[in-house]
């Protein structure tokens, strides 16, 4: 099943498709784990994007639809992918569509998660992740076990994105509800959307996208 995770910025998208691909094999393909990739590791595309990513603007088209076309060409995804934070303009919808022709696969659905402004700063604001391993944290929803030290790997270094302030999430905001929202009308014109409640606990949140994936399995 190949799948769309659909949302504004702290709807829950990382948090629900590291459940997906734990659950179900799914390949996850998250276009800000690419860029910000390409940014620690200093290559040119990745010093071309940071200053973009950090105000919160969206980087061109052409960059992002070039790793997903490397991704969907090389990786090896028996239980399908999860496009996280891919496509977020029209142009890079109409090119998911053209590549995922071209290698023979379809789009199964998007679901679209739902989430009010005001609990997106709480999430975005409060979000931590480990500096060793990368498993995500919340300073109110999902703190570890042991305060100051990681479930996953018992590191006790911890960071911040550098996009995760109130400024820049104004200018990630404006950027989804401007270039990003539209695509809700264009897959519920292609009958692929569903729509999930993103503001309850994620293991509700996680049930009620199991229930949307059941509909098209
Ligand atoms: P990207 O990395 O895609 O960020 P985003 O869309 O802003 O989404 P986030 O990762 O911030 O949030 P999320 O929905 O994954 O939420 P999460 O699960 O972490 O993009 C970053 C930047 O890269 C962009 O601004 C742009 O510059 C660039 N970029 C990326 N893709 C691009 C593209 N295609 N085109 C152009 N530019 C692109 O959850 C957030 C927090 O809330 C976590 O702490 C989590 O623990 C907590 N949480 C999650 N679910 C719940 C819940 N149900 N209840 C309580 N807390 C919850």
């Amino acid at each position: 099943m190949n799948i769309i995770l659909l949302g504004p910025p702290g709807a829950g998208k990382g948090t629900q498709a590291g459940f997906l691909v734990a659950e179900r094999d799914m390949v996850q393909l998250s276009t800000g784990d690419m860029l910000r990739a390409a940014k620690t590791s200093g290559t040119e595309m990745g010093k071309k994007v940071a200053a973009v990513m950090d105000r919160g603007e969206l980087v061109t088209d052409e960059i992002v639809i070039g790793l997903i076309e490397e991704q969907l060409t090389t990786a090896d995804a028996a239980g399908g992918f999860i496009f996280d934070g891919f496509p977020r303009t029209l142009a890079q919808a109409d090119a998911l569509g053209a590549l995922l022709e071209k290698v023979g696969k379809k789009l199964d659905t998007v679901i679209e998660m739902r989430v009010d402004d005001s609990a997106l700063v709480k999430r975005i604001t409060g979000r931590f992740t480990c500096g060793n391993c990368g498993a995500g944290y919340h300073e109110e929803f999902k703190k570890p076990a042991k305060d100051g030290v990681c479930d996953e790997c018992g590191s006790t270094e911890f960071k911040k994105r550098a996009d995760d302030n109130e400024e820049s999430l104004k200018t990630r905001l404006m950027a989804y509800y401007k270039e990003t929202s539209p695509l809700i009308g264009y897959y519920y014109a292609k009958g692929k959307l569903q729509s999930v409640d993103g503001l309850g606990a994620m293991d509700a949140v996680a049930s009620d996208i199991t229930k949307a994936l059941d509909k098209v399995s």
